[in-house]
């Protein structure tokens, strides 16, 4: 099969032809239980762009350091092969999720065939096209997940979302007006507010230098939720100043999680 290899030490990227991978031959809970021939990928922001620079205490951040390596992390495609009783995905099914983040990756979605565990995918609905299920697979989901789950925003709310220029930031502006919020502010770095406004029509812009850290007590407005994408302020500044029992939802990284199929956790404070 084809892939996308990235040589660590000289930055080169090329495609190289690489055997297919294979499924084990006994199923394990710990072993991938399913062969999906990819369809589409897409770029992770806040990943591709970076991995290579970002070194943390245990390893590189989501590669062992592999080098050559196989880069691409979302993915849509097809169901073609499974092995064990386990796996609840049928062959020939299409299917999206993301690579599991873990320093001990070896995969990368921009080759034409993973090898994934069942769980960490799910059913693509027909409506969906494969690539915008390969796009949506985190940063859409996460920005759901934050807005709706943990933020638990909902018709007739105010919102105020941090990193409204980035991967997340910009889907949840979209997100919060779709579930309903009566105010959608997005803040974002001065270069970015006409293309924050243009793209994604928040109600309100805050421009983040004009914030001086803090964003609420220098605009003196009061939001239901906030959602921080790049964990940049502290919670408990936003405690102080958001509407009583307002919610605070940020995004932060841990490795080695627990958490099924993602390093990623949400954090969240009461306020009020
Ligand atoms: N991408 C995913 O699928 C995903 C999934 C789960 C969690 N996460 C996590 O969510 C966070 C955001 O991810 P992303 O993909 O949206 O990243 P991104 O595309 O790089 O966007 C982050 C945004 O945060 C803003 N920002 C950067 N530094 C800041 C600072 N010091 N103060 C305030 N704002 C700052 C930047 O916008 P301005 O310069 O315009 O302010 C930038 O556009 C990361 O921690 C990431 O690990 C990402």
């Amino acid at each position: 099969m084809n892939a996308i290899e990235f040589v660590v030490k000289t930055s080169e990227i090329k495609v190289v032809r690489v055997p297919k991978p294979t499924l084990p031959k006994k199923p394990s809970p710990n072993q991938p239980n399913l062969l999906v021939k990819v369809v589409a990928s897409a770029i992770d922001p806040s990943i591709d762009k970076k991995f290579h620079k970002l070194k943390l205490p245990d390893g590189f951040f989501v590669h062992s350091g592999a080098s050559p390596l196989y880069m691409g992390w979302h993915f849509s495609g097809i169901g073609e092969e499974t092995v064990g009783d386990d796996c609840d995905i049928p062959v020939g099914a299409a299917v999206f999720g993301f690579l599991e983040y873990s320093p001990m990756q070896q995969q990368g979605s921009f080759a034409d065939y993973i090898l994934v565990k069942s769980k960490e995918c799910a059913i693509k609905p027909d409506s969906v096209s494969f690539e915008l299920a390969a796009a949506a697979s985190t940063e859409a989901i996460t920005a759901l997940q934050a807005l709706r789950n943990v933020g638990r925003l909902t018709s007739g709310k105010s919102v105020l979302i941090c990193g409204a220029s980035g991967g997340v930031g910009s889907v949840a502006v979209r997100i919060a007006k779709l579930l309903g919020a009566s105010k959608v502010t997005a803040m974002c770095s001065d270069r970015e507010v006409e293309r924050v406004r243009a793209e994604f029509q928040p109600d309100a812009i805050l421009n983040r230098s004009q914030c001086l850290g803090d964003p609420i007590k220098s605009t003196g407005e009061k939001y239901d939720v906030i959602f921080d994408c790049p964990s940049a302020f502290a919670s408990y500044k936003y405690s102080v100043v958001s509407n009583q029992m307002g919610r605070f939802s940020g995004l932060s990284c841990r490795l080695n999680s627990s958490l099924d199929s993602s390093f990623l956790y949400l954090r969240r404070s009461e306020s009020g």
